[in-house]
């Protein structure tokens, strides 16, 4: 593929990897082509990880590093994300780059719409994508409208109360005047000798002859006809979107592939009266600006079906998936839950197909599709092209789609439908209804659409089309992708979708007589369009303007990060002699290993050797908490995905070639655990189990008005850190020296474990690290054992070892957030105020204990999250299951306590008489002066409280809730909600040992400066953070201060960048050293007080932390449209107002609190790991595991900084931000529920219900109980056996 050419062979490592399968564009390249035909050149972007080299001939690739450098000239596109701070860890920067450098190309001012549109298929963990859409926005001529439309609350267009931009401007993220213009003519130009070539060369067949296959690219039909004649078994690959996947995930390996991309015939487009037949090769972004033309060119009446594939079109895949993917290799790939099938069947589209045996037309109906990846075409027939008709006049055409995500993700259901009615009456002459995702193929309702041929369409045969439907449409309880219920309730609901825009038609052709006021719009908000508002304190005027402390400085590698220059572990250049790792996994979850067979795996070319226990010289297991955890299974593996071994070789094919053969005995071991219920029912525990208890809440019970009893379950999150564990292990070969270099958060313990498992001293391990591309608490513990394996290995051969985990092993082997099954039960006053809470907490800790203890300790020391409930107690354990062992993450066991409190809220308002005002009942609730913890510490509220009111009245709460009210009133199928939820978060870190810093600042004799310090970059701005501080101190400009990368040798023993202390911690050091350095440099001061500072030092030459402890206070309000039909929602707006202290960087604070706000929607209503029976994770890369992408940002975004805040605890008054917020992403959790409640009110259900996080499409529509989801029979629990298991 492009993409390991691209970085292996050509060394242009500015293009990453982060998934290998078309899911993230983290790989993004342009692509450009010369036409002869019509002597232009068309550009499109691609992911370099799908696109074979064999295909490019003729192509112009333009890479990150092509369009501009810190050494020559930064691109205007590169230039703007970094300054309107939208690079963090930089992973991703690169491909988005890329994606918007080739809309530019094609559309220098483009709109909204196609910036969001270029930007959909690329995904960032760490931004929250705003400001990465702000800094794309500069190049658009559009005003700053949000873009609602004036629709509803909150548009500027209705004079919404939101904030006045022109009066009073406070201080902006960054200065638009500040920005390189955008000129086109210093673009690369198209090579010319590619011109020629194409003008003049004559295209000949090319054959590719590889080790394993061979690849021929004929250039016409009768050539590629006779080489599917010969090769009837041989894909043709077009796009590579369907076949590279397999071979990359499934390993479908094929001897022979045919290429047949410069087949002119399989690109032809002939219109006519009757239809638009266009060529199998068209891309499906080529097939979409077709359409969108004719749509223009022909009478309306005649697009219904355009119209609808546009629909679906709009939603398929990301941009880069579009412009390579083809029609005909949609159509031959025969997806379960393609999108486009559907619509072609129903709209009865034709194939022209042909082979030896001459030409045929074939009907695009319910006997193309035949099964699994099946259609009726002999393996020898191409398919040349497809005939889309034009619609007639009585025929109506629509399409829908339910996705885990609203864009870029393979839709649950998916359905094309399409009726004629008889000329001037509402009686049916045709129906055809096909839907994706029901089954192994596209499926046909034939006999429902067969009841109501001929009849009237209207109520009655609507109503018995349901039931017949309902018994056609059926799935086993099993069926593959499971969410069996909300799939049969999505065919039903869909089809009453198409019912209701029917019944708007027909009341259009029926002179408009009746109906009036038909709900037929299911959602008010579509696009990703938004507005942003910031409030953030202004620098005292009388800081010195060299002082950067407190103003919004970029990040200081964000230019380095979009130009693809920043180097990350796996773009370190390869060593001489150096071996790739591969880790070879259990298959089995609870098992004794009888042996591990290496012989073939060392017969494969290219493998050197294979590690196991045995080779560990040292200790062969790490103790956390008390518990030992093997490096590598020795005995007994206890999940799916337990490391047993590793294969080293000379290539990473070569290893996982190796790794593929390695044979491993098992027995069995009986009744492995997988669920919190197994785990209790076993007693499978790591202990001790906690416990915290303040008052006497056994005896406040008996004295409430009420006592409730309810439950949540919360699952896991997967890390997704863009860039996988990486690590680069070089053996220095004298005095049993190692480097390391690795991605991680934690050096030191990566440098202590390493030694300890080679049974050297720390002394000998050096670890380095340069940056990090994400890591959210998963790169602490997990690194470092694979860090270790890869050091035997390096130990064992005396080579370099570099191992880079796939996107898939990553997922697999490494764990998430522990899901957790959380219980209350409140007693509570009839004013609603809560007198007695008793809330249990069992979390999914996986197989081994890991940071567990420690995640539970934290669960129950946050359980009171902002309310002072005088009589509180809390259990939690971490249960040990046969699952991946879960780890630290963002929050660190926080999201999880705080949801399961503010769940118990709820619950308590939704039984009081204050239904309607839950936020009355956390007020009543809330801590209200200075207070004791129920671990005993003494704080006051009162910055939670401005934090409150502020964030009531920024977001207009009062008002919004009433008019949420009268949009419930006037709307059945689709609601809103609002929630407002506080966060009191404790900056606290629990273990002693790593509350300290160090930091190391040099000043050399030009004056530049160089500080090292313990904590590491992951894209949280901490070194351009210590830059400030240095900056401050040393009273210089940042830009003498440089800061290199985060090493073991230069500072030791230093703590986690983790648990939002980072900045503290070591700013505190950086600040003591630089204090002292300045100190010294006094008396040359006084001797010159004119000189400067390159002359002072020219001249001249115990660190410590401070314990602390403080709250982060914040509040949010989110409010959400969710349609009821299908449970999709949009979050409409989201306001946030942060007590952070006095802030030293403002922009990256910001961008770390809409980072986190993201991660924590994306856990909340989104990401769902799925495990199968036998405990194998499903969720294996973003295809499978959606994590929220640029379309999920709140439509309306305002973000404030408390003023006036003050903080003695840590660094210039700041406080830790980075991991508060995630929490408030449950606001959109909340807001949904709020948002159900209202539907089920309809439906006459009140009081509380369980709503499981996250709430995903498929939770809400089945909690909103419409007449759809009631129709659907429950299967009998214990009579079969789900697809996948219900974790925690
Ligand atoms: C990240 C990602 C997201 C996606 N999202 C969606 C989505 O939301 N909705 C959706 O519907 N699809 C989605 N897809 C699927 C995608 O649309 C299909 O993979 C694509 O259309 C296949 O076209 P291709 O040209 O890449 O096929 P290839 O992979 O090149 O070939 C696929 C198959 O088609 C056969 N074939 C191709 N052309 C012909 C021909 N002319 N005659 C006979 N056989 C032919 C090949 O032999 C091969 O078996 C997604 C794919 C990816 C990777
Ligand atoms: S690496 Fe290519 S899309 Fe993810
Ligand atoms: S900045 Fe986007 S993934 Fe880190």
């Amino acid at each position: 593929m492009l993409l390991s050419y691209l970085r292996e062979r050509l060394r242009l490592t500015g293009t990453k990897y982060g998934c290998g399968g078309g899911g993230c564009g983290a790989c993004t390249v342009m692509v450009s082509r010369y036409q002869p035909s019509t002597k232009t050149i068309l550009h499109y972007s691609a992911n370099a990880c799908l696109l074979p080299v064999c295909q490019l001939q003729g192509a112009a690739v333009t890479t990150v590093e092509g369009i501009g450098n810190t050494k020559t000239r930064v691109h205007p596109v590169q230039e703007r994300i970094a300054k309107a701070h939208g690079s963090q860890c930089g992973f991703c920067t690169p491909g988005m780059v890329m994606s918007m450098y080739t809309l530019l190309r094609n559309k220098p001012q483009p709109n909204m719409e196609d910036i969001t549109e270029a930007l959909g298929g690329n995904l960032c963990r760490c931004t929250g994508y705003r400001p990465i859409v702000d800094g794309c926005k500069t190049f658009s001529q559009e005003s700053n409208c949000c873009q609602a439309n004036g629709n509803g609350a909150g548009c500027c267009l209705n004079g919404d109360s939101s904030p006045q931009r022109s009066e009073n401007l406070p201080p902006q993220l960054f200065d638009q005047e500040d920005l390189l213009p955008l000129d086109p003519t210093q673009d690369l130009i198209f090579p010319p000798e590619l011109i020629l070539m194409a003008e003049t060369e004559p295209q000949v067949s090319q054959l590719f002859r590889g080790d394993r296959m061979v690849w021929v690219s004929p250039v016409s039909l009768e050539e590629l006809i006779q080489l599917k004649t010969s090769h009837p078994q041989a894909p043709l690959v077009m796009g590579n979107t369907n076949i590279g996947p397999d071979i990359k995930f499934k390993g479908a390996w094929h001897p022979i592939i045919i290429s047949p991309t410069r087949v002119q015939e399989l690109f032809k487009v002939t219109k006519t009266p009757q239809g638009v037949c266009i060529g199998a090769g068209c891309s499906l972004s080529v097939v979409k600006a077709l359409l969108e033309g004719l749509v223009q060119e022909i009478p309306e009446e005649k697009t219904e079906i355009y119209r609808s594939l546009l629909q679906q079109l709009g939603n398929l895949g990301g941009q880069q998936i579009r412009n390579v993917a083809t029609i005909g290799g949609n159509i031959v790939s025969a997806y379960p839950n393609s999108d486009l099938n559907p619509v072609f069947a129903a709209g009865n589209c034709i194939l022209n197909v042909a082979s030896k045996r001459g030409r045929q037309e074939i009907l695009l109906n319910k006997d193309f599709f035949v099964g699994f990846g099946k259609t009726s075409l002999k393996p020898d027939e191409v398919v040349l092209s497809v005939f889309i008709p034009v619609s007639r006049q009585g025929e109506f055409m629509r399409a829908f789609r339910q996705a885990p995500r609203k864009e870029n993700a393979l839709a649950t259901v998916t359905t094309g439908m399409r009726v004629m009615f008889t000329e001037g009456s509402s009686v049916v002459k045709e129906l055809s209804i096909y839907y994706g995702g029901v089954g192994p193929c596209t499926v046909s309702a034939t006999k429902t659409c067969a009841a109501v041929i001929g009849r009237k369409w209207d109520e009655q045969t609507l109503s018995e089309a349901y039931t017949q439907l309902l018994d056609e449409i059926s799935l086993s309880p099993s069926h593959p992708g499971g969410q069996v219920e909300f799939r049969r309730s999505l065919t039903l609901s869909l089809l009453f979708k198409f019912n209701l825009q029917m019944l708007h038609k027909l009341w259009e052709m029926d002179n408009k007589v009746g109906l009036i006021g038909l709900e037929t719009n299911m959602v008010t908000f579509s696009g990703c369009h938004k507005n942003v508002w910031f409030f953030f304190q202004a620098v005292v005027k009388d800081q010195s303007g060299d002082d950067p402390v407190g103003r919004p400085i970029m990040h200081r590698s964000a230019i380095s990060q979009a130009t693809g220059e920043a180097v990350y572990c796996d773009d370190i250049p390869k060593m001489e002699g150096e071996l790739h790792l591969v880790l070879v996994t259990s298959t089995r979850p609870h098992a004794k290993i009888l042996d591990i067979d290496i012989s073939e795996a060392l017969q494969v070319p290219g493998v050197v050797d294979v590690i196991t226990s045995k080779d560990i010289p040292g200790k062969k297991f790490r103790t956390f908490t008390g518990i030992d955890e093997d490096i590598l299974a020795q005995n007994e593996v206890s999940c799916v995905g337990h490391m047993v071994c590793a294969v080293v070789a000379d290539t990473r094919n070569q290893a996982k070639r190796g790794a593929a053969v390695v044979k491993i005995g098992y027995e069995d071991l009986p009744g492995p655990v997988f669920t919190v219920e197994e785990a209790i029912e076993k007693q499978s525990f790591f202990l001790p189990k906690r416990m915290i208890e303040q008052g006497n809440v056994d005896e406040a019970f008996d004295k409430v008005d009420h006592i409730y009893e309810g439950a949540i379950r919360l699952g896991g999150q997967e890390h997704f850190y863009m860039e996988t564990q990486s690590m680069v292990v070089v053996p220095s070969g004298e005095e049993r020296e190692l480097k390391v270099y690795l991605s991680c958060q934690h050096p030191t313990y990566a440098q202590e474990s390493i030694a300890e498992t080679l049974g050297i001293p720390s002394n000998r391990v050096s670890c380095h690290v340069k940056r990090v591309g994400g890591a959210f608490g998963g790169k602490v513990t997990k690194t470092s054992i694979i860090a270790c394996i890869t050091s035997v290995a390096a130990w064992k051969t005396g080579r370099a070892v570099r191992c880079v985990l796939e996107r898939g092993e990553d997922m697999l082997i490494t764990g998430a957030r522990h899901p957790v099954l959380g219980k209350h039960k409140v007693g509570f006053m009839n004013n609603g105020r809560i007198m007695a809470a008793d809330l249990h907490y069992y979390a999914n800790s996986g197989n081994t204990a890991d940071e567990s203890l420690l995640v539970i300790e934290k669960i129950l020391l946050h359980l009171d999250n902002a309310y002072n409930v005088p009589n509180l107690r809390g259990r939690s354990v971490a249960c040990k299951t046969n699952l991946p062992s879960n780890t630290a993450f963002r929050g660190f066991g926080v999201p999880q306590s705080m949801l399961v409190t503010e769940n118990m809220i709820n619950d308590v308002a939704m039984i009081s008489q204050y239904f309607l005002f839950l936020e009355q009942i956390r007020e009543i609730n809330m801590y209200k002066e200075v207070s004791l913890t129920h671990y005993k510490f003494e704080f006051d509220p009162k910055n939670l409280l401005r934090c409150w009111d502020e964030c009531k009245e920024k977001s207009d709460y009062d008002r919004r809730r009433k008019s949420i009210g009268q949009f419930n009133q006037q709307n059945r199928w689709k609601k809103r909600g609002m929630a407002t939820i506080p966060i009191k978060f404790d900056i606290f870190c629990v273990c002693v040992s790593v509350r300290q810093a160090a930091s190391l600042v040099h000043i050399y004799k030009d004056g530049s400066v160089l500080v090292s310090h313990g904590g590491t970059e992951m894209g949280q701005g901490i070194h351009t953070k210590m830059q400030q501080v240095a900056s401050r101190e040393l009273h210089i400009p940042a830009s003498l201060i440089h800061i290199t990368e985060t090493n073991t040798s230069a500072v030791p023993n230093t703590c986690p960048s983790a648990a939002s202390f980072g900045t503290d911690a070591n700013g505190m050091a950086v600040k003591d050293a630089c204090e002292t350095l300045y100190q010294r440099l006094e008396p040359v001061r006084k001797q010159n007080p004119e000189g400067t500072w390159q002359i002072w030092v020219f001249h001249i030459d115990k660190q410590e932390g401070q314990p602390y402890a403080y709250y982060t206070y914040g509040a949010c309000c989110s409010e959400v449209e969710v349609d009821c039909l299908t449970g999709d929602y949009r979050t409409v707006r989201t306001d946030i107002v942060m007590d952070i202290g006095r802030s030293i960087n403002p922009s990256v604070d910001i961008g770390q609190i809409e980072g986190a706000f993201i991660q924590g929607l994306g856990l909340y209503t989104m990401e769902e790991l799925k495990f199968s029976p036998s405990g194998v994770l499903y969720t294996r890369g973003p295809s499978q595991y959606k994590i929220p992408a640029v379309c999920d940002i709140p439509l309306q975004f305002n973000v404030y900084l408390l003023s006036g805040s003050d903080n003695p605890h840590a660094i210039y008054s700041s406080k830790g931000i980075g991991e508060p917020v995630l929490f408030l992403g449950s606001s959109v959790f909340f807001a949904i529920k709020d948002a159900v409640a209202a539907s089920r009110v309809e439906a006459g259900m009140v009081g509380p219900f369980t709503l499981d996080s996250p709430a995903t499409p498929e939770r809400t529509c089945l909690a909103c109980n419409t007449p759809f989801t009631q129709k659907i029979p429950a299967s009998k629990q214990g009579s079969f056996q789900p697809w996948a298991l219900n974790i925690p």
